[in-house]
C-alpha cells in the first residue's frame, strides 16, 4: 500500500495503476461503513485508491473543523489488510493553495435538507470531490447512502460536468441496534449513544406504515415525531419527506421517497435516512 501526500507523488502512483481503478473518498476516522465501500471497490476494480482529507471548505463557521476526529495510523492499519493500492492524504495547502478561487456548485439539489441547515456545505463537498476525481481519475467512485443528499448532488455533478466515471452508492452500515455508522458517533456520551437508535426505530416505523399501505406524509410524520419527541435526549432539527430524485418535499407518496432526518443529541448532530418504494 503506497501512502502519498503530494500531488506529484499521487500522479506517479496513479500512472502505475493499469485497468479499472475504484476511488473511495473519505475524511478519515474510518469505520465499518467506509471499509464496506473499500471492499466493494476492491471486488469491482483492479485497483483501489482511498483518499483521506478532512475538507475544511465543507465545514461551516459554527462547525468545529479542528475537533473532527483524526487518527491516520489507525486508518492505515484498517486499510492495509483490504488490499488498497494507494492512500492519498493531501494537506489543505495542496488542495487549496494560496489564491485558490475555483468552486463547483450544484444548484437546486443543494437548496433543501442538509443544504438548508449547512449553508455552503455542498459547495465545499462538490469542489473537493471534483478535485479528487480529477487527481485520481477513477473508473468508479464509491459513496455511502447514509449521506443521501451528498450522493444525489455528486451524481448530478458527475452528469453535468461529464466526469468519465461511474458512481456507486452503497447501503448504510448500521450497528447491531440500528444506529447508522458515522465518525461523529464517537462524540456521543453513554446516555446519548443509548438514545441514538431512536432514529432508526422512527425510520423503520415509517417504513412499516408505508408497507401497510399508508401514503399520506402527514401520518408518517406524526408517527415518527411521536417516537422522536418521546426520547428526551433527542432534539429534532428536521424530518423531511422528499422525492428521491428531485429532493423536493412531497405530501402524498406516489413514487420513490427519501425520508431523511437530522437530530441533535447534546452537541452531536446525527443524520440518517431510508428510501421507500
Ligand atoms: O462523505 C464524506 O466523507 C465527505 O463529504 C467526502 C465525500 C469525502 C468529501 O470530503
Amino acid at each position: 500500500m503506497q501512502i502519498v501526500s503530494s500531488l506529484s507523488d499521487l500522479r506517479t502512483a496513479r500512472l502505475s495503476l493499469e485497468g479499472k481503478v475504484g476511488l473511495v473518498p473519505t475524511m478519515g476516522y474510518l469505520h465499518e461503513g467506509h471499509l464496506s465501500l473499500v471492499r466493494q471497490a476492491k471486488a469491482e476494480n483492479q485497483h483501489v485508491i482511498v483518499t483521506i482529507f478532512v475538507n475544511p471548505t465543507q465545514f461551516g463557521p459554527s462547525e468545529d473543523l479542528s475537533k473532527y476526529p483524526r487518527d491516520l495510523e489507525r486508518d492505515l492499519n484498517l486499510l492495509r489488510p483490504l488490499g488498497v493500492d494507494v492512500v492519498w492524504t493531501p494537506t489543505a495547502e495542496i488542495m487549496y493553495p494560496p489564491s485558490y478561487q475555483t468552486w463547483v456548485e450544484v444548484e437546486a439539489l443543494t437548496k433543501g435538507l442538509e443544504g438548508a441547515m449547512r449553508p455552503g456545505h455542498f459547495k465545499g463537498v462538490t469542489t473537493v470531490v471534483a478535485k479528487l476525481f480529477n487527481a485520481t481519475q477513477p473508473t468508479k467512485a464509491y459513496f455511502g447512502q447514509k449521506d443521501a443528499q451528498q450522493a444525489a448532488v455528486i451524481r448530478r455533478m458527475v452528469l453535468d460536468l461529464n466526469f468519465p466515471l461511474e458512481m456507486v452508492v452503497c447501503p448504510t452500515m448500521r450497528e447491531a441496534d440500528g444506529l447508522a455508522m458515522s465518525s461523529r458517533n464517537k462524540y456521543l456520551n453513554e446516555a446519548e449513544r443509548k438514545a441514538a437508535p431512536v432514529l432508526f426505530r422512527a425510520l423503520s416505523a415509517a417504513k412499516e406504515a408505508y408497507e401497510a399501505g399508508e401514503r399520506q406524509v402527514a401520518a408518517l410524520r406524526e408517527k415518527m415525531m411521536s417516537m422522536l419527541t418521546a426520547e428526551p435526549l433527542a432534539q429534532v432539527q428536521y424530518v423531511a419527506f422528499t422525492d428521491f430524485d428531485t429532493l423536493e418535499e412531497v405530501e402524498l407518496i406516489q413514487g420513490k421517497l427519501l425520508i431523511s432526518l437530522a437530530v441533535f443529541f447534546g452537541k452531536t448532530r446525527l443524520i440518517d435516512n431510508i428510501v421507500l418504494g
